[in-house]
């Protein structure tokens, strides 16, 4: 063969064989393709998959094989004791090795238990593998009777989430307001102390420190106002909200969709929602929901824009310091509140993934060379419309 073929050989595999970041999305050389779809009824074959949301996916390497473990909700598991008067959830864990395409049977990793801060529901949460300690966490929102959801966690130890998860004795480890109420006092800070309902939280790193970085969605009922806020916790039960990486403010407010290319609602867009951080080369990708009018989904159609932008930062900073790319980056096919759901970022060791619910379908897109329409329109999966 001759030198030059040889030298064009090896350049295609190198080339063919270096992953794409979020970063070629971002200077339009990389796009999401299709890739996978599943939705999660409680009896196989059954229709109650509606509810069965709340995704997250944490990939690891199991015997030399891409596996994603998928934490998600699940209701009509059984019927609700009477004091719960409103959800009645739990939170299943399963396995992938084929990017989604298929899906091992549930393990439950924690159910309703009476008399404690998880006696109705456990919901929205995020799971995150430690490899310093061989031990799976998982964060969520978790229901009593008195219909306040409050943050619980959990802990499994091992290298695979293979069973019920031990809730952590301190349960409930935020309450309403306690992480927002601290954050809003800042001196500077972009929010009202009012704001309250810290929930969807995702884990987004642990610092050499022993440190987990968690963000969290915010309500402010009073002012139609919500936002993305982090704080940083070694045990899940003390929390700081300021020092090491933290901006000391909210991460995402109303100010950073204010002037995203959508004709909001009056009153504009309302704030941040359920946001996935992922870090790549550098610098942290966030894609976070934004919808107007109200944090709560209006489901009737034309009632309430509900997109996802994308923006990122090489650090946490504060509000309006992220750059945006040309958002919205996603919206839906149909203008309704939460036709889009339950999205996440996330990669293993060959490609980078996008996944969201719509059209009742959980869909799982990666990252292909090449640019795409921009927005990406998040509507019924590809396969059905063939
Ligand atoms: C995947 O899930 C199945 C069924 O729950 C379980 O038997 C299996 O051990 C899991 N695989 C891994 C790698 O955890
Ligand atoms: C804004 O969005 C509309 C579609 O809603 C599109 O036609 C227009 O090109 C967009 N403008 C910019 C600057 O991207
Ligand atoms: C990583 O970031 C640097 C600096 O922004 C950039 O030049 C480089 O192309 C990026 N690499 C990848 C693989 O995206």
């Amino acid at each position: 063969m001759c030198a030059l073929c040889a030298l064009l050989c090896s350049f295609l595999l190198v080339s063919l064989t270096t992953a794409l970041s979020l970063d070629d999305v971002w200077d339009g050389s990389a796009h999401f393709a299709f890739v996978s779809k599943a939705r999660f009824p409680t009896t196989p074959g059954g229709q109650e998959y509606g509810m069965n949301v709340g995704f997250h996916f944490v990939p690891r390497v199991v015997d030399g094989v891409d596996t994603w473990f998928l934490f998600h909700r699940e209701y009509a598991f059984a019927s609700a004791p009477s004091y719960c008067q409103y959800d009645y959830a739990r939170i299943v864990v399963r396995n992938s090795t084929d990017q989604g395409r298929t899906w091992s049977d549930k393990i439950v990793v924690t159910a309703p238990v009476p008399g404690t801060a998880q006696e109705c529901a456990i919901v929205d949460g995020a799971g995150f593998f430690d490899a310093a300690t061989t031990t799976w966490h998982y964060i969520a929102q978790c229901l009593a009777r008195d219909h306040s959801w409050r943050m619980c966690h959990y802990t499994r130890a091992g290298l695979l989430p293979d069973g019920p998860f031990t809730p952590n004795p301190h349960n409930p480890v935020v309450v309403g307001g306690q992480l927002w109420g601290r954050i809003c006092a800042l001196p500077g800070a972009h929010c009202h102390v009012g704001m309250v309902d810290e929930g969807t939280p995702e884990i987004v790193l642990k610092d050499a420190d022993g440190f987990f970085y968690v963000t969290f969605h915010g309500w402010d009922a009073g002012r139609d106002q919500s936002a993305r806020g982090i704080a940083r916790t070694q045990d899940f039960v003390t929390w700081e909200v300021t020092g090491g990486l933290l901006p000391g403010d909210a991460i995402f407010t109303s100010a950073d969709c204010a002037t995203w290319n959508i004709s909001w609602a009056k009153g504009g867009c309302v704030g941040g929602g359920e946001g996935t951080m992922l870090f790549q080369n550098g610098t942290f990708h966030h894609l976070i929901e934004a919808p107007d009018i109200s944090l709560g989904c209006l489901t009737t159609p034309g009632q309430q824009n509900w997109v996802l932008g994308l923006l990122r930062s090489p650090t946490f900073r504060p509000t309006l310091g992220w750059a945006q790319a040309r958002n919205p980056a996603v919206v839906p096919a149909v203008k309704q509140g939460c036709y889009i759901q339950y999205h996440r970022l996330f990669e293993d060791s060959t490609n980078t993934y996008l996944e969201f619910w719509a059209d009742n379908w959980m869909q799982v897109l990666q990252l292909a060379p090449g640019p795409a329409a921009w927005p990406i329109v998040a509507g019924p999966p590809p396969s059905l419309l063939d």
